[in-house]
């Protein structure tokens, strides 16, 4: 979401004359926009914050000015603190008001020290405005668009409930037009996101109330459109409607990130999960059943305070059960307001480092078991740019491994039959096998 909420940054900036600077070193204006979600990505920000200030009085001392400004979720979690550990930073600004960039740039160069988070979504897409179809080309041919912000579930281990508020749904009209101007300017995969993207309820032009896959069966009505994907779902939301839109929407990609965080029922209780490993289990074989070569990948945490080494087995175990395609793991980090921060059974540094290490091996080897399986397989693969090599060009699976050929810079933007003859670590190489245009 971040990248998403950057580029309609950089979309309202250029409406102020900015263009995007090649070096750092030019700019006059930065933007940090930040994450929360675990004390090293919040704190990294200040070490960067500190390397800018410097930047900024070099360019004072030759009489050229620099803007810092802080966005994103530690500027909704810390507001003025940011400024007030940092003194070069001249506007603090939530991903909730954005949108007000331009206002509150003026006002921090009239001398205010302006610090912004408030969270009047509902204003933010209306005033944001569109991207020239120069800027849609440049992003590429894979869009993200946000349809819902916020979250309501109080994940006991979470800051997002509290920096990026209460759920929302945008409107669906408003969805389809963003998204018709992207196809229009060459966009080919569109990403629908969103905190609990399947919590999604936006209201359609008549007033009803639309859930995920009613967005999905709008947008496969769009031609040039040839591959849809959605991220991140929470289990307790994955319903019918939706598991059967994946057998049923051919552009809807076989492809899910669902985090399950923990495999213990004792630890998703005290995670406020909503859910236990069994419900997890059944969302799986439902979504394989009607869609069996579906790809699942997953978030972990280890080390939530309590965790016992039964805990971790149990983890191990659902990972045995539903072999992932590919998974993220960390260790748990307390955040301030949570009420995991405050518990007082935390588990200490070296149990949750053995225990990330033995996770990630065995996520790791289902991972390169799923890459090696496609070895031999057609897939169909969407380019998206070119290659590392000279005459090689580089795309995303159906299942979201990258994917190398040699190829032609033409066949950007099209979805080709690939046949697989290689797995690498970290992508897969093919051969384009058959001229046919899908796109
Ligand atoms: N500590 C570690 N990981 C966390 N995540 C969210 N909060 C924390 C935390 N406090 C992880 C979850 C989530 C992903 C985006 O980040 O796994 O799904
Ligand atoms: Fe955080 Fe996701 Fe839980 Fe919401 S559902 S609190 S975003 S982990």
């Amino acid at each position: 979401m971040n990248v998403y909420d950057a580029a309609r940054m950089s979309d309202l900036l250029a409406k102020e004359g900015y263009d995007a600077a090649a070096r750092e070193e030019d700019a006059e204006l930065v933007v940090l926009n930040t994450c929360h979600i675990r004390e090293k990505a919040a704190e990294k920000i200040y070490s960067e914050l500190g390397r800018l200030a410097v930047l900024k009085e070099e360019r004072r001392a030759q009489g050229k000015s620099l803007e810092i400004v802080v966005a994103g979720c530690v500027a909704q979690a810390e507001g003025e603190l940011v400024m007030r550990r940092q003194r070069a930073v001249d506007l603090v600004v939530g991903p909730q008001s954005y949108h007000r960039l331009p206002a509150l740039l003026k006002e921090a160069r009239e001398g205010a020290r302006v610090a912004d988070t408030d969270f009047a979504a509902r204003e933010k897409f209306q005033a944001l405005p569109a991207p020239t179809k120069a800027q849609i080309a440049a992003r590429g041919v894979s869009a993200f668009v946000t349809v819902q912000e916020g979250c309501d579930k109080f994940c006991s281990f979470c800051v997002v409930p509290y920096t990026r508020g209460a759920e929302i749904s945008r409107k669906v009209e408003s969805i389809i037009e963003e998204a018709r101007r992207l196809v229009d300017g060459g966009v080919r995969e569109i990403v629908l996101i969103g905190q609990n993207v399947n919590a999604y309820r936006g209201e359609d032009e008549a007033g009803r109330s639309t859930p995920l896959e009613g967005l999905f069966e709008r947008l496969s009505a769009f031609d040039d459109l040839t591959r849809l994907r959605y991220t991140t779902s929470h289990p307790v939301d994955m319903t019918e409607g939706l598991i059967d839109a994946h057998a049923s929407l051919e552009k809807l990609a076989p492809f899910l990130h669902l985090p399950v965080q923990s495999g213990s029922d004792r630890v998703l209780k005290e995670m406020n999960r909503r859910h236990d490993a069994r419900h997890y289990l059944d969302v799986v074989e439902r979504l394989r059943r009607v869609r069996p070569d579906i790809a699942i990948s997953s978030d972990f945490i280890v080390g939530f305070p309590g965790e016992t080494e039964e805990d971790f087995q149990a983890t191990l175990a659902l990972i045995d059960a539903v072999e992932f395609a590919s998974s993220f793991f960390f260790k748990y980090s307390p955040r301030p307001g949570t009420p995991g921060a405050e518990r007082e059974d935390q588990i200490d540094e070296d149990t949750k480092r053995d225990r990330l290490a033995r996770l990630e091996a065995r996520v790791e080897a289902q991972r390169r078991a799923f890459n090696a399986a496609t070895v031999g397989r057609t897939l169909e693969v969407l380019f998206e740019k070119q290659g590392r090599h000279d005459g090689q060009i580089a795309g995303k699976s159906p299942y979201m491994q990258a994917v190398h050929v040699d190829g032609d810079e033409g066949e950007i933007g099209r979805l080709r039959p690939v046949k697989i003859v290689a797995a690498g670590p970290n992508s897969l190489s093919g051969e384009i096998v058959e001229a046919r245009e899908f796109a």
